[in-house]
């Protein structure tokens, strides 16, 4: 595997035990994080059923694959890649005998070649790095490998994240607030390298709201 580049370390690194992995995949089965995986999921059947049929789509990172059967009604094939062989294992349990490649690589440097799928879902991954040059690095190997479709989420912090980082502020010494991205550097950072926007799917209502925000290749047939 690619060696990830200093700034996404840490999050890479979460991953990489088993015992993270089955949290992460148990965390979405209960309580207020099984309602979000609803959401999130009823959402995104929307949106492909939007869009046609595809050919080939990428999850990515796709963690334990909890959003992947989706992508693979839509399409023709499906790749999962995430970074964590571990989050890969669980998400090849989580499939079963739903037909799937996996594929283990590193979002800034994707083991794909330019063009070659139709469609891209980078969820909960950009939201989560906090150095601006490496979503810019990230964002412009999505649009390398999408010959038309990327969709990412653009989750601004909710109540419970902005009271966490008023605390942090109040109790020096603590771990600092992340800055993530907004939708303003999403848009940009998407022109910058060949893509328009093309819908916005609410994930979360109002007063921050969170979307899943499709762009389109500009030069897409
Ligand atoms: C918060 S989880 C989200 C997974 C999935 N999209 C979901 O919503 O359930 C973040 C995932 O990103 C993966 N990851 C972190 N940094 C990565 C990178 N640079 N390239 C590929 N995957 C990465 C982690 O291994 C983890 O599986």
């Amino acid at each position: 595997m690619n060696k990830p580049t200093p700034g996404n370390d840490e999050f890479v690194d979460r991953f990489m035990q088993r015992q993270a992995a089955e949290r992460y995949r148990d965390r979405y089965r209960s309580g207020r994080h099984a309602k979000v995986n609803q959401r999130e999921r009823a959402c995104l059947h929307q949106l492909v059923a939007g869009l046609g049929p595809l050919e080939v789509s990428l999850d990515l990172p796709c963690g334990t694959g909890r959003l992947a059967d989706i992508l693979a009604k839509a399409s023709r094939k499906v790749i999962l890649a995430d970074s964590s062989p571990l989050m890969l294992e669980l998400a090849k349990e989580e499939l079963g005998e739903t037909p799937a490649e996996y594929l283990q690589t590193n979002a800034e440097r994707i083991d794909l070649s330019t063009g070659s799928v139709d469609l891209i879902l980078c969820h909960r991954l950009l939201s989560h790095i906090p150095a601006a040059e490496v979503r810019a690095r990230i964002m412009k190997e999505l649009a390398r490998v999408t010959r038309r479709y990327l969709v990412i989420s653009c989750y601004p912090p909710g109540i419970r994240t902005r009271i966490k980082g008023l605390l942090r502020r109040v109790f020096p010494g603590s771990r600092p607030a992340k800055q993530p991205a907004t939708l303003k550097e999403y848009l940009d950072l998407a022109n910058a390298v060949g893509l328009r926007l093309v819908g916005r799917h609410t994930l979360r209502p109002a007063p921050f709201r969170a979307d899943f925000v499709v762009f389109e290749k500009a030069n897409a047939k």
